[in-house]
C-alpha cells in the first residue's frame, strides 16, 4: 500500500469553518467582487494584529512588493538592496521598477541579510530602498537593519511574505520599516489561496498604493486617470477566506512550534545535524522547520529517502546571485548563503502532520546515519 502523501506544507482551513461562513456572507449581499465588507475587515483585522495603522489586500505578496517599491519611489536605475538568500518573488519586483537589485549575504545567526555586509554594502552604493526577507519564519536582525536604513536615509521594506505572527523584540515582523508584505498563497502559515497584504505606518502612502491597485481610478464622474494603474486589488471572496485563516494563526503557529520541537528533540542528537538558528531576540512563527547538515549526510539524501517514502522535502532557496536570470547583479559576501543552499533541507512542516506521521518522518531521516 502507498503511504498517504505527505506535503512540506499545504492550506489548513479552520476546524470551525469560518471562511464559508464569510464567503456565504459574500454571497448571500452579492458582494462577490471587487471590494466589500470583507476586504476592509480583513485590512482592519490583520493591521490590528501586528499593531500598524493601515494595511491594503492585493492579489499577492509580489504585487504587494511591486506597490511598497513604487510607494518607495524605486524608479529605472536605482540600486535596491535585497537578500540573496530568498525566494525569487523577493527580487522580481525591483526587477518591474526598472531598478537593479544588488544581493546581500546572510548570518548564519538567523539566515536572513547580515548587517554587517549590508553596512559594507552601504559603503559601496548609494541604495533607494533595502527589501529585507524575513525567512522561514525567522526574523532578521532588525536594530542592526533598520539604524542603517535610518543613518543612511534610506527606505526600509519588510518582506515578511513567510513570517506573519513572527516577533522581534516583541515586536512584529513587517511593522519595523517603512512598509511590510505578508503572503497568502497557498503554502503559507494561512493562506486565501492566493493573495497578499501591504501594511504600513504611513496612511498616505497606503491610500496611495489602494489608488494605484485599483487601476488608478480618480475620483471623477467619468473613467479618468491621471497615473498608471495596476489590477491588484483583492477580491471580497478571497478576503473572506483570509478573515477565517486568521482567527485560527495563532493556533497555526502553535502547531508549528511543537513540529520544530519534535524534530529538535528527535534529531539534535545526530552527528552534523543542527537546527534551524531561533534568534534569542525572536520569537518566530517556524512556518518550515529547516536542518543545516554538516558532513557525512547530504541534504540529496534525506529528500530522497523522503521522497521515496511519498513525503516532500525541500532544499532551502537557491541564492539569488546563483540563478540564471540574476547572475549578472552583484552580490556582496562571503557566500555563507551558499553554504546554507548546500548543507540546508526544509522539513515537512504541515500542521496536519499528526505524531504517527511526525514518528515515521524521524525514523526515515535517523535511517540515513544508519547506512
Ligand atoms: C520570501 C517570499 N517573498 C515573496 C513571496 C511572494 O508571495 P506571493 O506568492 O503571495 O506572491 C513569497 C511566497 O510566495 C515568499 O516566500
Amino acid at each position: 500500500m502507498v503511504n498517504k502523501r505527505i506535503y512540506l506544507t499545504s492550506p489548513h482551513m479552520s476546524e470551525e469553518g469560518y471562511e464559508m461562513e464569510y464567503i456565504k456572507e459574500a454571497f448571500d449581499t452579492n458582494w462577490i467582487a471587487p471590494l466589500g465588507k470583507n476586504v476592509d475587515e480583513f485590512e482592519h483585522e490583520i493591521a490590528q494584529k501586528v499593531k500598524v495603522n493601515d494595511a491594503v489586500a492585493l492579489t499577492s505578496g509580489t504585487a504587494a512588493l511591486h506597490m511598497a517599491l513604487r510607494a518607495s519611489g524605486v524608479t529605472p536605475g536605482d540600486i535596491v538592496f535585497c537578500p540573496s538568500f530568498t525566494f525569487s518573488a523577493s527580487a522580481n519586483p525591483i526587477i518591474y521598477q526598472g531598478a537593479s537589485p544588488v544581493f546581500i549575504d546572510s548570518d548564519l545567526k538567523t539566515w536572513n541579510m547580515d548587517p554587517i555586509v549590508l553596512g559594507k554594502a552601504f559603503m559601496m552604493y548609494k541604495p533607494k530602498a533595502v527589501l529585507v526577507v524575513h525567512l522561514y519564519g525567522l526574523a532578521a536582525q532588525m536594530d542592526a537593519i533598520v539604524d542603517l536604513c535610518k543613518k543612511y536615509h534610506v527606505t526600509l521594506i519588510e518582506d515578511a511574505a513567510e513570517s506573519l505572527g513572527t516577533t522581534y523584540k516583541g515586536v512584529h515582523t513587517g511593522t519595523m520599516g517603512d512598509f511590510g508584505v505578508y503572503s497568502f498563497n497557498g503554502n503559507k502559515i494561512i493562506t486565501t489561496s492566493g493573495g497578499g497584504m501591504l501594511v504600513s505606518n504611513q496612511k498616505d502612502l497606503i491610500d496611495k498604493v489602494r489608488y494605484w491597485a485599483t487601476q488608478s481610478r480618480d475620483d471623477a464622474p467619468y473613467y479618468q486617470h491621471s497615473e498608471l494603474g495596476f489590477n491588484y486589488k483583492m477580491s471580497n471572496i478571497i478576503a473572506g477566506i483570509g478573515r477565517g485563516q486568521l482567527k485560527v494563526l495563532d493556533r497555526r503557529i502553535q502547531k508549528k512550534k511543537e513540529i520544530f520541537q519534535f524534530y529538535q528533540n528527535r534529531l539534535s542528537d545526530l552527528e552534523g545535524l543542527e537546527m534551524m538558528p531561533v534568534h534569542p531576540d525572536s520569537d518566530p512563527n517556524y512556518w518550515l522547520s529547516c536542518i543545516l547538515l554538516n558532513g557525512k549526510v547530504s541534504p540529496t539524501q534525506i529528500i530522497k529517502v523522503l521522497g521515496e517514502n511519498n513525503i516532500e522535502a525541500r532544499y532551502t532557496w537557491k541564492p539569488m546571485h546563483m540563478q540564471p536570470y540574476f547572475s549578472e547583479y552583484e552580490f556582496v559576501g562571503e557566500g555563507i548563503c551558499e553554504e546554507i543552499f548546500n548543507r540546508g533541507v526544509c522539513l515537512p512542516s504541515d500542521t496536519k502532520l499528526t505524531l504517527d506521521d511526525l514518528d515515521r518522518i524521524v525514523e526515515l531521516i535517523r535511517s540515513v546515519w544508519k547506512q
